[in-house]
């Protein structure tokens, strides 16, 4: 069975971790010397090595030989902790198993001793996601634990912990990956699988990882999956840097107040089931760059950008006066931050672009301001083509968002061929899918006829409805593959031969960050149960972002 790099290249004592020396050192010489805490909180971007360190401490305080801190890997219970067979150590995710009577349990399994360690471990990954009240019925364990009690929280998101608990832990910072760092690493871990990787490419992946260990290490699957002779070409097209081109072009329409350019370069991604909230983010790391280089040109050291981007940032900045820059970066935020609770996060994103090309943004501080609509006679262009939009996806509503024949579109730079009937899954009722059970025996018969296409679902799960086949991958490459009929083909046939299910429609889904959903929600991925589905109706939501954009919308009767 084909084991994920980042898995298989996961560090067993804390010498292999690189690049967190504080932390390292720190755990260890507790660990020798036998004065560790009762309770840590592991803060930090993902894939810097939080669960990594968890998991070895966990190991090394419990290990029947520690070797100068680090767990010995060959004792029985190194060996079934790595096997996940003891039951002494327990992993919680808290973004799953967040609620009051989780919390509650948990608390009550910590009055039993441990059955065969020294110290029973709670790994509670993703803290910041209990509620209030489940923090609440945690907190006096947490402060007190029984001596045989410990506990390891991890968050990448430190402002979300409450005080109370911050208090109560021993706190490490993981640092972002130096790329350097990533880069040595990655080629160390394309020498032992015997892939030839060169040092640019290397680079390159380390770039795009943006201090993740983690994502480098997906993307060179990504990339292992088209050769095993891996160029700065492969990685473009792989990692999908040739999207950037599109958020450079995306800043430069906004740079040129032409909200139709804009429009067009988002639909275009979006067809390419680009993640609306992923393209906000990089819009904001482009946008700050371009603030570096309108006001500090000489500190091309802190722009975050390949070196063939730096000319197209300088020339962005020269374009933007320095306030409509800030004030662009504060409504990405703002837009980013409302995208985590939307229903409609394309429509969000719309509503931010168009409202920076228009500068409708910049003359009051109070984000989207109707009266400077209503005043400004030049942004009634803006304002005719937000009510396009809004009556648009109004259609697109009431229509019940059957997948769409959208347009053949132009392919430019490779990157976008015409989207057929492929659909991606996110407006459909999620609560009507079932886990399709048969998935992993049908990859890995894929991988027997049909490597090409199994190669694009090494991360992957599927769902089933009717007679639909949902498939969700890492991968958009696959969208691509089963953007031709014969692929879809031989995906349901193979389906078909192995579960014995017929499904006549497949729907794909590119989840970027889907392995870390995976990795870490493997027993709940099947449904997620329709979690208090909001009372507002689609149109409501539309009226009230039209609203909050100033745009008169005729509400006709229906
Ligand atoms: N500091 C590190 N040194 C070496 N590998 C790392 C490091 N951090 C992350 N990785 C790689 O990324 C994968 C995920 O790391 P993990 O510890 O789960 O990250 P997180 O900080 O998100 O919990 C690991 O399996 C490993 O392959
Ligand atoms: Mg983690
Ligand atoms: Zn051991």
């Amino acid at each position: 069975m084909y084991q994920a790099l980042y898995r298989k290249y996961r560090p067993s004592t804390f010498d292999d971790v690189i690049s967190q020396p504080h932390v390292t050192t720190a755990l260890t010489n507790q660990i020798i010397s036998g004065k560790t805490a009762h309770a840590y909180l592991f803060t930090g971007s993902r894939g810097t090595g939080k669960t990594t360190c968890a998991r070895i401490f966990a190991k090394a305080i419990n290990c029947e030989h520690p070797v100068n801190g680090n767990p010995c890997n060959e004792c029985s219970i190194c060996r079934d902790a790595d096997n996940f067979a003891l039951s002494d150590i327990i992993e919680i995710d808290a973004a799953s198993n967040n609620t009051v009577n989780d919390a509650r349990e948990l608390r009550e399994g910590t009055i039993y001793t441990p059955e065969r360690c020294k110290y029973k471990i709670y790994i509670i990954d993703e803290v910041h996601m209990l509620s209030k009240e489940a923090f609440n019925a945690l907190l006096k364990i947490i402060e007190e634990p029984p001596p045989h009690i410990k506990f390891i929280m991890a968050t990448t998101e430190l402002h979300k912990v409450l005080p109370t608990i911050l208090s109560r832990c021993q706190r490490f910072d993981f640092r972002r990956i130096r790329t350097e760092d990533i880069a040595e690493r990655l080629l160390q871990v394309a020498d032992k699988e015997g892939i030839s990787l060169e040092a640019d490419a290397a680079a390159l992946i380390a770039k795009a990882a943006d201090g993740g260990m983690r994502d480098a290490l997906s993307i060179l699957d990504r990339c292992i999956a088209f050769s095993d002779n891996i160029t700065g070409q492969i990685v473009s097209e792989a990692a999908g840097i040739a999207d950037r081109e599109y958020v450079f072009k995306l800043c430069e329409a906004i740079a040129d107040k032409n909200p139709s350019e804009a429009l067009g370069i988002i639909s275009r991604l979006y067809d390419c089931s680009k993640d609306m909230t992923l393209l906000c983010e990089e819009l904001i790391t482009q946008f700050r760059n371009i603030m570096i280089a309108a006001s500090a040109p000489d500190r091309t050291d802190v722009i975050f950008c390949l070196p063939s981007e730096l000319e197209t940032i300088k020339e962005i900045a020269e374009k933007m006066p320095l306030a409509d820059i800030m004030a662009d970066i504060d409504a990405l935020g703002k837009c980013s931050e409302r995208m985590s609770r939307s229903l409609s996060k394309r429509i969000d994103l719309e509503m931010c672009v168009i409202a920076m090309c228009s500068g409708i943004h910049t003359s009051d501080n109070s984000s989207v301001n109707k009266s400077s609509v209503e005043n400004d006679r030049g942004d009634s262009r803006t304002v005719e083509i937000l009510k396009g939009r809004v009556a648009a996806l109004e259609q697109r509503i009431s229509e019940g968002y059957q997948p769409q024949n959208t347009r053949s579109r132009q392919s430019a730079g490779g990157a976008i061929t015409s989207a057929e009937r492929v659909t991606d899954t996110s407006s459909l009722n999620r609560s009507k899918l079932k886990a399709f059970s048969g998935w992993d025996s049908a990859v890995k018969e894929l991988s027997r006829v049909y490597p090409s296409i199994s190669s694009t679902l090494t991360c992957s799960r599927a769902f089933e409805s009717d007679q639909s086949l949902f498939v969700e991958t890492d991968n958009r490459f696959f969208i691509q593959l089963l953007r031709q009929e014969d692929n879809k083909n031989k995906l349901l046939e193979t389906v078909s031969n192995v579960s014995g299910n017929k499904y006549t429609k497949v729907f794909t889904k590119c989840v970027p960050n889907l392995s870390e959903l995976i990795d870490t929600h493997v027993e709940t991925a099947s449904v997620d149960a329709d979690s208090s589905a909001p009372t507002q109706t689609p149109l409501d939501v539309l009226l009230k972002k039209a609203e909050e954009a100033g745009v008169p919308v005729e509400t006709s009767a229906t």
